[in-house]
C-alpha cells in the first residue's frame, strides 16, 4: 500500500489515450490512495464517467456538468496531496501554460497547492511541434513535474514520440515521490525471475512452470526502495515498469548466466529468483523432431549441464556484495536450503516449498522461510509483493 491514504486528483483531458484512465484509477486505489476524477467535456467523449466514478467509488466532476461541481474546485484543490493531470492534450497543455480556466481541469490546476504531474499524450508532430514544446517547458517552469510520452505505434497509425507512458510507470512515479522506504537509495540490485527454456529445435522445449511474479516484485519492491535494479527475465508475460528498473529479456539459462556475470562486479545486491534450468539438450535440432517408428518406439534424450549462475556469481562475491538464493524443494527442504546456502556461498536463502499450500509457482501468494548462518525467519502464507518486502527487509538487515 505505498500510496496509502494519499488523496490524488486524476485530471483526464480529451484524448485517444483516456481509455487508459481506468487502469490509472485502479492502480492508484489498488496502491491505497483516495482518487478523484475530474474531466474535461472532450475527454467524456472518450471515456465514460460511469467507469470512472465505479473504480473510483466517487462522483466524477466535469465541466460538462452543473454549478455545484464547478464550486468545488478550491476545495479539491486544497484537498489533494497530488494532482495527476493523465493524459494531457496539446490543447489543456496550452490552456494551463497560460492559465485559462473556463473548465474544471483549468480552476483546479490553479487553485492546487500541492505537487502537480502531467503526463501527455499526442500524435508525433503535435509533440514534436515547438509550441507544445514551450508549453510544456512553461509548465515545468512553475515547478509542475512532466512524466514523460513514450515512444511507439500512435492512434493514428503512425509511429513515434507521444504515447501515453504507461499507467505502471505513471503510479511508480508517485509511488516514488510519496515512498518513504528509500533504504535502497543508492543501491545496485540484480534480480533474476521466471523460467528459462532450453531449445530442443525450433518448435520444443524445456521449461517450468515460474510466472515470473516472485522476481517481479522483488525488483519492483527494489526499485520502489530507491534501488536502481537490473531484472534478467525469463520468458514471462509480466512487463513490470518503473522509472529504476531496467529489464532485459533472456529465454535460456545461458543467455541468464551471460547478462548476470556481466552486470555482476557492479552489483550491490543479487537476488536469484529465476527457476533456472539445471540442463539442457546436449544438440538443438535444426528442423522440427520427427517421429520415426510405431505406437511402442521411444525416444532417449541427452541432456548436458547448464551453468549454476547463483554458484558463480557467489564464487566471485567481493566484500560488500549480498547474494540472495531461492531453494525451491520438494522434500527436506530446510536440509537441502542449508546445503545451497554453503555451496553457492549466499548470504540467504529464500526457501519456498512447493508441497505447502499458498507456497510455490503463479501470480498469487507465497510462504517462505528466510535462512542465514545463524537464522532461520519463518513467514506466514501472504501475497508476493509483502514477500518481496520481508526479503528486502533482510537484506537491509544484512547490510547493516
Ligand atoms: O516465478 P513464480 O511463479 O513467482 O515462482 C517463484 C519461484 C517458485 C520460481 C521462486 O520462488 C523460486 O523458488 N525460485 C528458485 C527456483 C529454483 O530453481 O530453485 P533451485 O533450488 O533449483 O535453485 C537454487 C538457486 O540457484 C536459485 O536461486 C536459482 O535461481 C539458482 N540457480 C539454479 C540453477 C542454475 N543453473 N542457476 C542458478 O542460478
Amino acid at each position: 500500500m505505498t500510496l496509502r491514504n494519499k488523496k490524488i486528483i486524476l485530471a483526464i483531458t480529451g484524448s485517444i489515450a483516456a481509455y487508459k484512465a481506468a487502469l490509472i484509477v485502479r492502480g492508484l486505489i489498488k496502491a491505497g490512495a483516495e482518487v478523484q476524477v475530474i474531466m474535461t467535456a472532450a475527454a467524456t467523449d472518450f471515456i465514460s464517467p460511469l467507469t470512472l466514478s465505479t473504480l473510483s467509488k466517487r462522483p466524477v466532476y466535469s465541466s460538462a456538468r452543473g454549478e455545484d461541481d464547478w464550486n468545488n474546485h478550491v476545495e479539491l484543490g486544497l484537498w489533494a496531496d497530488a494532482m495527476l493531470i493523465a493524459p494531457i492534450t496539446a490543447n489543456t497543455l496550452a490552456k494551463l501554460a497560460n492559465g485559462h480556466c473556463e473548465d474544471m481541469v483549468g480552476a483546479v490546476y490553479l487553485s492546487a497547492r500541492c505537487p502537480v504531474w502531467f503526463a501527455p499524450a499526442m500524435d508525433l508532430d503535435m509533440w514534436a511541434h515547438p509550441a507544445t514544446q514551450a508549453n510544456v517547458a512553461k509548465l515545468q517552469s512553475y515547478g509542475n513535474h512532466l512524466i514523460d510520452v513514450a515512444d511507439g505505434e500512435l492512434a493514428s497509425g503512425l509511429s513515434g514520440a507521444g504515447r501515453l507512458a504507461e499507467p505502471e510507470e505513471i503510479i511508480a512515479v508517485l509511488e516514488s515521490h510519496f515512498g518513504h522506504e528509500t533504504d535502497l537509495a543508492g543501491k545496485k540490485v540484480l534480480v533474476t525471475a521466471g523460467p528459462t527454456y532450453e531449445a530442443l529445435d525450433p518448435v520444443r522445449f524445456i521449461g517450468n512452470h515460474s510466472s515470473g511474479t516472485m522476481g517481479v516484485e522483488v525488483a519492483m519492491a527494489a526499485a520502489r526502495r530507491g534501488a536502481e535494479v537490473e531484472l534478467v527475465l525469463g520468458p514471462s508475460r509480466l512487463k513490470p515498469v518503473h522509472p529504476k528498473l531496467n529489464v532485459t529479456h533472456v529465454i535460456s539459462a545461458r543467455e541468464m548466466y551471460a547478462v548476470c556475470t556481466n552486470r555482476w562486479p557492479a552489483t550491490d545486491i543479487a537476488v536469484m529468483a529465476a527457476a533456472v534450468a539445471d540442463y539442457r539438450p546436449a544438440t538443438v535440432a535444426e528442423e522440427k523432431i520427427k517421429k520415426k517408428g510405431g505406437a511402442d518406439e521411444s525416444f532417449s534424450l541427452e541432456l548436458v549441464r547448464n551453468p549454476d549462475i547463483a554458484a558463480t556469481l557467489g564464487a566471485d562475491k567481493r566484500k560488500g556484495q549480498l547474494l540472495i538464493g531461492f531453494a525451491m524443494e520438494t522434500e527436506n527442504g530446510p536440509a537441502n536450503a542449508r546445503r545451497k546456502l554453503v555451496d553457492k556461498n549466499l548470504d540467504a536463502i529464500v526457501l519456498n516449498s512447493i508441497r505447502e499450500e499458498g507456497a510455490g509457482f503463479g501470480e498469487g501468494t507465497n510462504k517462505v522461510a528466510i535462512i542465514t548462518a545463524d537464522r532461520e525467519r519463518k513467514y506466514s502464507v501472504k501475497p508476493k509483493t509483502a514477500v518481496a518486502k520481508d526479503i528486502l527487509d533482510v537484506v537491509v538487515e544484512l547490510q547493516a
